[in-house]
């Protein structure tokens, strides 16, 4: 890649991750719903902790790495990772930076996953 397109790629990335960050802001502020009504709509699905699914199929957040969390949440945000029931849950929500932030730290911090046994 020559320098030139390397400039545009970059400008490129700025320019989508400012735009999606005052997009998700927006989407909050529309949502007119508060962190704690935020993660009580997980928690009806993921239970109180992450660690008690509404089903077999749906994934055990607690203990799991905030990193993984943050990850997988943005995901669905932008559209890379898609689920039907997630997707929706993220956009209807309106997730912003920092409720993904403190939502993936408030699952990790659970005794879960990599709890097992301790
Ligand atoms: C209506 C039920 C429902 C609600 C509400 C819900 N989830 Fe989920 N969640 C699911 C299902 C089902 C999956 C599995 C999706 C998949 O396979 O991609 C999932 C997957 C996830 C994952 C990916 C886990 C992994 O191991 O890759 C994360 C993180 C997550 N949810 C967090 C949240 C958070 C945070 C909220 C609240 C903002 C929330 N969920 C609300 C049903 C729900």
């Amino acid at each position: 890649m020559n320098q030139v397109s390397k400039l545009g790629l970059i400008l490129a990335l700025v320019m989508c991750g400012l735009g999606g960050t005052a997009a998700a802001n927006e989407a909050a502020d529309d949502s007119g719903m508060s962190y704690d009504d935020k993660l009580q709509a997980c928690a009806a699905c993921h239970g109180e902790n992450g660690d008690k699914p509404l089903a077999p199929d749906y994934p055990i957040l607690a203990g799991q790495y905030a990193d993984y969390l943050q990850a997988a949440l943005k995901a669905y945000r932008s559209g890379r990772r898609e689920h039907p029931i997630m997707s929706m849950q993220v956009q209807a929500l309106g997730l912003t930076d920092g409720d993904i932030a403190k939502l993936a730290q408030h699952f990790s911090s659970q005794k879960g996953l990599r709890g097992l046994g301790e």
